[in-house]
């Protein structure tokens, strides 16, 4: 099912301003989005306004052609996983599954059918008469899962379902959601404050700050094309490199002057209307050219090194005291307390305003 949010705003009673301003959104049936950002920027108001257990101020929710806003949560054909997935601990893993559709008196056959072919789908099966206490954290997510699953819902709403798991568990779990996801084709909407969970599960992904959205669209373009510093400086570990300067004869110069850079054709014509005012650049660790000299080229003392295995994380000062992270690969060999050359891929900066923080380029 299609969820369309129009102008979506939240003020929760006694609060002076807006929780959330100003969504739109458009989730495509069967997507698989992510609603990201830091603690505190609204992603669980927003999400519960989608489940209805949470006022809208205003704007329009809509599910496929239907205004929602007025519809009662159990009327909205969805299903929703917490963060703490509070199973019944008397009940079987079996009747667990089975409670909400008892509830709505649902015939017996359909019931268990369903529930088999959840524990099918999630692995559990042989757990099936277990009671909570007697499986896995793991296990127990899954069966909070399946007590979504087997609801068949239009849409499945997930508000950091995998938080409570130790870090091994959540990158399965994590595979799994997607498996999961792409065998059901259910719209899901998932909340997570874990950017490498948006990036590695979602087909959409929204971030959002202090209730605003900063940028919507697939993992790929948050990466690419962050679409001002504060994305750039949320997406991606480590954290993006960035400079501020100044654009001086189509020139990049950083406000110390340890870095003098001439971009790409390309990015000049970008920087055109930039000229003698204040910009940032961003570049990713792995951008960097190692050892290699060029009109671009700076130096930068080795400070730390942390060996990742496939890749080398190289912690540099540079001349004028400014910190830059560069990637190389594992097998590079480097020592610290040695100043090297690099420079930059022309290709890989990101150019954002000054003043405004917006991108440029
Ligand atoms: N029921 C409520 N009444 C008033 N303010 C609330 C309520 N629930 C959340 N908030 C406030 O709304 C903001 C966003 O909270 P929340 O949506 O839980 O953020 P997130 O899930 O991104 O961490 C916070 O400042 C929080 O204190
Ligand atoms: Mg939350």
């Amino acid at each position: 099912m299609k969820v369309s949010l129009k102008n979506i705003g939240k003020k929760y009673e006694g609060r002076e301003n807006f929780t959330i301003r100003n969504i739109n959104l458009e989730i495509e049936d069967k997507e698989f989005c992510a609603i990201l950002g830091p603690s505190g920027c609204g992603k669980s108001t927003l999400l519960r306004m989608i489940a209805g257990l949470n006022s809208i101020t205003e704007g329009e929710l809509i599910f496929g052609d239907k205004l929602m806003n007025k519809v009662a949560p159990k009327d909205r054909d969805i299903a929703m996983v917490f963060q703490s997935y509070a199973l019944y601990p008397h009940l079987t893993v079996y009747d667990n599954m089975a409670f909400a559709l008892k509830m709505k008196k649902e015939r017996k056959e359909v019931i268990h059918q369903r529930v088999l072919e959840a524990a099918e789908v999630l692995q559990i099966t042989e757990y099936l008469y277990s009671k909570p206490s007697d499986i896995s954290g793991g296990q127990r997510q899954r069966v909070a899962l399946g007590r979504a699953m087997v609801r068949k819902p239009g849409v499945f709403l997930m508000d950091e379902p995998l938080s409570n798991l130790d870090a091994k568990l959540r990158e399965h779990m994590r595979v799994e959601l997607v498996r999961l996801h792409k065998q059901l084709g259910t719209t899901s909407i998932y909340v997570t404050h874990d950017q490498t969970e948006a990036m590695t599960m979602a087909d959409k992904i929204v971030l959002l700050d202090k209730g605003i959205i900063q940028q919507f669209g697939k993992p790929e373009e948050f990466y690419n094309k962050p679409s001002n510093l504060f994305v750039a400086g949320f997406i991606g570990s480590p954290t993006m490199n960035v400079f501020n300067g100044v654009i001086e004869n189509g020139k990049f110069v950083s406000d110390s002057k340890a870095i003098v850079v001439e971009p790409n054709e390309t990015d000049k014509e970008a920087l055109r209307p930039y000229e003698g005012k204040k910009v940032s650049m961003g570049i990713r660790a792995e951008r960097f050219i190692s050892k290699k000299e060029d009109k671009n080229s700076f130096n930068a003392m080795i400070d730390v090194i942390e060996m990742l295995g496939k890749e080398k994380l190289l912690y540099t000062v540079l001349e004028d005291g400014t910190e830059c992270t560069m990637s190389v690969p594992g097998h590079y060999e480097y020592d610290t307390d040695q100043a090297h050359n690099f420079t930059f891929d022309l290709d890989a900066l990101h150019f954002f305003d000054g003043e405004t923080t917006k991108r440029i380029n």
